[in-house]
C-alpha cells in the first residue's frame, strides 16, 4: 500500500514513518510536509536512502500539488497542523487555514480521487476539560482554545464528509504525546532540555491540570492498527497509561534527572486553560490495541533520548523562530529560558 502522510516532519508524524517502514516491508510512504518550524527533516534522516519513502515539500493547501501526490496513493494519513495551544492564544489565524482548510482541501482531493482509506489525526483537546470521569467518543465537543476549536472544525468536516459522500474516513483522537523528536516548546521536552540546562521550568498556575500521557510509539501503534482495521466513520479515543498533575510530572522528571525541584518556576495561568482530560477508550481496545510500553520506562526512554541528543534539540533552541515566540509569550509565562 502506498500511504500519503501530511506533516511527516513533525514530531508523531515522523515516528509514525519510520514504524510504518519498519513493520510493513509492503508499504510505501510519501511525506507531505510544508516544513514549518516544527517540521524538521533531521528527524527522519536515517530514511535518506529507504526507497520506500520520498519528502515532497507542499503545503496542504495547496490543492495543485496535492492533487497530484493524491492520484498516486491508497490512503492517506493526516497529522499536518499548527499543534502547539499557546501558539494559537497568540494568533489563531495560521491555525484556521491550516487546521481547518487545510484539512477541507485534502478531503475533496481524497475524495476525488477514490482514496480508500483516510485518517484524520485528532486530539482530545476537542471535549474541552472533563473534571470527572471520561470523554467517549459520541461526546459534544466543548473546544476552550483557538487551537481545540479549529480541531474541533476539522473534526466535523470529515464526519460530514462520510455521513454526505460515504467517504472513507476515521477520526482518531489522542491525549497527550511525549517521546523522541518533539519540538521543544511542548511541555515534556521544554522540561527535560531547560532542566539539562539548569534553567528554570515554567509551570503555568497551581499546576494541578491533570493530562494523561501516551507515549509516542504507542499512539503510532494504535494509529497503524485504525488504519488497517478501523471502520469508516467511526472516531477512536487513543489515550495513555499515566494520568498526573503537570506539577508532580515535572518533580517526577527532575528526579529522575538529579536536579533540584528549584527549577519548577510558578508562572501566570495560560489563558482558557483546560483543567483536566480523560479518554474512555473501550472501543481502540475491543480493536485489539494496548499499550506496549510502562509509563516510567518511557519516561526514562525519553530523558536519555533528550540527553543524547543534545545537538538535535539546542539548534531547535537557538533557532530565530524559537527566540520570537518566547519574546511574544513572556508576556505571559515571565521567565527566561
Ligand atoms: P508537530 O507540530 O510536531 O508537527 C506538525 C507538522 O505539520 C510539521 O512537520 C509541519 O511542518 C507540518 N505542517 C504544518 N502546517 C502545514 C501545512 N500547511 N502544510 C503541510 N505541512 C504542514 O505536530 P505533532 O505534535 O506531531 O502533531 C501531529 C498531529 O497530531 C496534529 O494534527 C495534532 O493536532 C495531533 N495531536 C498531537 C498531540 C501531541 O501531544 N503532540 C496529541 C493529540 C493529537
Ligand atoms: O492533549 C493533546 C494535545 O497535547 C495536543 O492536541 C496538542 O497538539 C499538544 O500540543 C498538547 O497540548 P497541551 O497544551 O496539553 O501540551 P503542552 O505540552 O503545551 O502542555 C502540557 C501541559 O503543561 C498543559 O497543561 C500546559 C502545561 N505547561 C506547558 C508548557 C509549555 C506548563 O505548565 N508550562 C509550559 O511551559
Amino acid at each position: 500500500m502506498k500511504i500519503l502522510v501530511t506533516g511527516g516532519l513533525g514530531f508523531i508524524g515522523s515516528n509514525f514513518i519510520r514504524h510504518i517502514l519498519s513493520s510493513h516491508s509492503d508499504h510505501q510512504v510519501v511525506n507531505l510536509d510544508k516544513k514549518t518550524y516544527a517540521g524538521n527533516p533531521e528527524n527522519l534522516k536515517d530514511l535518506k536512502k529507504n526507497s520506500r519513502y520520498a519528502w515532497v515539500r507542499a503545503d496542504i493547501l495547496d490543492r495543485k500539488k496535492v492533487d497530484r501526490l493524491m492520484g498516486q496513493v491508497q490512503a492517506v494519513v493526516h497529522f499536518a497542523a499548527q499543534t502547539h495551544v499557546d501558539r494559537s492564544i497568540l494568533d489563531s489565524g495560521e491555525f484556521v487555514r491550516t487546521n481547518v482548510l487545510g484539512t477541507q482541501v485534502l478531503l475533496e482531493s481524497a475524495r476525488a480521487y477514490g482514496v480508500k482509506r483516510f485518517v484524520h489525526v485528532s486530539t482530545d483537546e476537542v471535549y474541552g476539560s472533563k473534571p470527572e470521569g471520561e470523554s467517549k467518543e459520541e461526546d459534544m465537543l466543548l473546544p476552550n482554545s483557538p487551537y481545540a476549536a479549529s480541531k474541533a472544525a476539522s473534526d466535523h468536516l470529515v464526519r460530514s464528509y462520510f455521513v454526505t459522500y460515504g467517504f472513507p474516513a476515521v477520526v482518531t483522537r489522542s491525549s497527550n504525546n511525549f517521546g523522541p523528536y518533539q519540538y521543544p516548546e511542548k511541555a515534556v521536552p521544554l522540561l527535560m532540555t531547560n532542566a539539562m540546562q539548569d534553567k528554570p521550568y515554567p509551570l503555568y498556575g497551581d499546576g494541578l491540570q491533570v493530562r494523561d500521557w501516551l507515549y509516542v510509539l504507542d499512539h503510532v501503534r494504535a494509529l497503524d492498527l485504525i488504519l488497517e482495521k478501523g471502520r469508516p466513520g467511526e472516531i477512536y479515543n487513543i489515550g495513555g497509561t499515566h494520568s498526573c498533575a503537570n506539577l508532580e510530572l515535572a518533580r517526577q522528571v527532575l528526579r529522575l534527572m538529579g536536579k533540584p525541584e528549584t527549577l519548577i518556576q510558578k508562572v501566570p495561568d495560560r489563558p482558557g486553560h483546560d483543567r483536566r482530560y480523560a479518554l474512555n477508550c473501550d472501543k481502540l481496545r475491543a480493536l485489539g490495541w494496548k499499550p506496549e510500553f510502562s509509563f516510567d520506562k518511557a519516561l526514562r526512554d525519553t530523558i536519555t533520548w533528550y540527553q543524547q541528543n543534545k545537538s538535535w534539540w539546542s539548534k531547535l533552541k537557538k533557532d530565530k523562530d524559537y527566540q520570537t515566540y518566547y519574546e511574544k509569550q513572556y508576556k505571559w509565562t515571565v521567565v527566561s529560558r
